[in-house]
């Protein structure tokens, strides 16, 4: 079977200075993490990334029980920092809250805080959610002791780096993720459709 490579960028950014402090939009508040939201972060995840790009980059992300599961590994790995694993949430009453974005993160043996995925869903883009958790996440790699962060981002997503570029990250190398063409092609398909 034929293989499809999507390029994608690692980008790193330098912690030794000072970081911006997020400031929230009114109505929006942080939830930190705990083990009874594992799942509500693998709803958002989902939520955020199954009409996207990055779906058929890895097509577990578009499928909620893949999103499950990559939330139990980012967990299980000996490095998952809670401190640096976010939620942002909308409306306080039960009938009103709205989870509108996720962001989780690992520190790796040589000290370095590594985003593993951030997503915000559709309704609630361009109101610097997106901002307001790397603000986060990286503020807690500081108070880690991290000297640097990382990240990856498949290269057609030009908004997420542009994004990540605004807050210091900047391009460190190239590297390819293959994925086998029937599946690539299928998840396509399947958000042309949608
Ligand atoms: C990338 C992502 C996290 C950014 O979140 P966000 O909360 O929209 O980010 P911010 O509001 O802080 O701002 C960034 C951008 O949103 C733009 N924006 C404004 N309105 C928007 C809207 N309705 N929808 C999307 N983006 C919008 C802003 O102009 C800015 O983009 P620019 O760089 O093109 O000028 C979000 O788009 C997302 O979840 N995408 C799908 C998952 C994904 O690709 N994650 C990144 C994986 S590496």
């Amino acid at each position: 079977m034929e293989s499809v490579y999507f390029k994608r960028f690692r980008m790193d950014a330098d912690l030794q200075e000072a970081q911006n402090l997020p400031v929230l939009p009114p109505g929006y508040r942080f939830v930190a993490w705990s083990e009874g939201l594992l799942d509500v972060h693998a709803r958002t995840k989902y939520r955020a990334f199954c009409n996207e790009l990055d779906a058929i980059v890895f097509p577990c992300l578009g499928n909620l029980e893949g999103c499950r599961r990559l939330m139990r590994e980012i967990r299980a790995k000996a490095g998952f920092l809670p401190d640096a694993t976010w939620l942002i949430a909308w409306g306080r009453a039960p009938e009103d809250l709205q989870w509108c974005g996720t962001i989780q993160a690992v520190v790796d043996r040589a000290g370095v805080g590594s985003i593993q995925n951030i997503g915000i869903i559709p309704g609630h883009r361009g109101k610097q959610l997106g901002t307001c958790l790397i603000q986060q996440a990286l503020a807690s790699f500081q108070r880690q002791g991290c000297r640097q962060a990382s990240l990856e981002v498949t290269a057609d997503n030009a908004s997420a780096v542009r994004l990540y570029q605004r807050l210091g990250f900047r391009r460190m190398r190239t590297v390819y993720k293959v994925v086998e063409e029937g599946t690539a092609e299928q998840r396509a398909a399947a958000l042309a459709s949608y």
